[in-house]
């Protein structure tokens, strides 16, 4: 049976702890200038609804660099559900590609796809969670910390907007086993029934406070993303209002253990969600976070296209 990348729940640990694995040995291939063509002859359709600098060059790149050749739809091109059907468009893809990534406003048009789709797909970011990113988050922590088993025990607390990106966290820390917390202004909660499910996968603890110093105490990883989501555009100016006391700045950092990381998904605003010094200082993994988006996709896409070099 196919598989699709559509939440970070579709995955076990061993499938997380398989694909840092993989990304890891790409890496050094990379690294290394050696060839790794897993993927010859291999397309990926890549649908955008919305814009993306990491999310598009990575494919693309990866894709490229193992052998393939990705495909660039944007929104003009096909009019995903408005020119066609989303499951038309995933099942005329399946006769032309191998993969299909896709980046949607609504998180249904990517199960749409993958339910129609014969081939695997990949949620790109929807509204409701950023899967490919905080994969890569993962493996960047694995780096940092030395193995996944090493996560366990971590505390994360995430400091904006309850988003797509703090979903896809709250899925991570259950499953890989670390602590994890949203500290968010009044209103912008995440969705309550993601945070039920997260905490019905594990034992890990998830809050939710609005409580800035309280929940950054001693955290080892601080995490930030925009206030203002793409689609969200008209309610920037009135959330630059309530989530400015919501800053990941000098003195949230001070908050925090005295080796805490910095992680931020890019695109950043600094002045807003994060000061330029946080965002540009010595505790930031931000560029290592946006590298490693390349070499756990490519870990990805190889996994799901059955390459025999990915499997193990
Ligand atoms: N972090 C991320 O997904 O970046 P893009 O929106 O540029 O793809
Ligand atoms: N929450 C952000 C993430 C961007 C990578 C958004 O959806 O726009």
């Amino acid at each position: 049976m196919k598989r699709d990348l559509i939440t970070i729940a579709d995955l076990t640990i061993d499938e997380i702890g398989l694909l840092v694995r993989v990304a890891d040995r790409l890496k050094g291939a990379v690294a290394r200038r050696e060839e790794h063509r897993w993927l010859r002859g291999c397309t990926m359709a890549m649908i955008f609804e919305k814009p993306s600098l990491r999310t598009r060059v990575t494919f693309e790149t990866g894709m490229n660099q193992l052998g393939g050749s990705a495909i660039y739809l944007g929104p003009a091109d096909i009019m995903l559900g408005e020119r066609e059907s989303v499951p038309d468009i995933g099942k005329n893809l399946s006769q032309w590609v191998d993969v299909i990534m896709a980046r949607t406003f609504s998180h249904q048009s990517v199960v749409d796809l993958a339910n129609s789709a014969k081939v695997p797909v990949i949620n790109g970011l929807s509204d409701l969670y950023h899967p490919c990113q905080v994969l890569a988050d993962v493996f960047t922590l694995v780096e940092l910390r030395g193995d996944l088993d090493k996560l366990k025990g971590l505390h994360v607390a995430f400091v904006g907007d309850g988003n797509n990106m703090v979903h896809s966290w709250m899925l991570a820390a259950a499953r890989v086993g670390f602590d994890f917390t949203l500290v968010c202004p009044q209103g912008y909660e995440p969705d309550e029934g993601v945070v039920a499910h997260a905490r019905s996968l594990g034992s890990s603890t998830i809050t939710v406070t609005h409580d800035l110093t309280a929940g950054t105490k001693g955290v080892d990883v601080l995490y930030t993303d925009v206030w203002a989501s793409m689609g969200q555009e008209d309610e920037a100016a009135e959330r630059r209002t309530v989530f400015a006391p919501y800053q990941l700045n000098g003195d949230v950092l001070a908050n925090a253990a005295k080796d805490a990381i910095v992680m931020h998904c890019l695109p950043a605003h600094r002045g807003e969600e994060i000061s330029a010094d946080v965002l540009d200082g010595p505790q930031s993994v931000v560029l290592r976070q946006a590298e490693n988006r390349l070499h756990l996709q490519k870990a990805l896409a190889a996994w799901l296209l059955g390459a025999r070099e990915a499997q193990s």
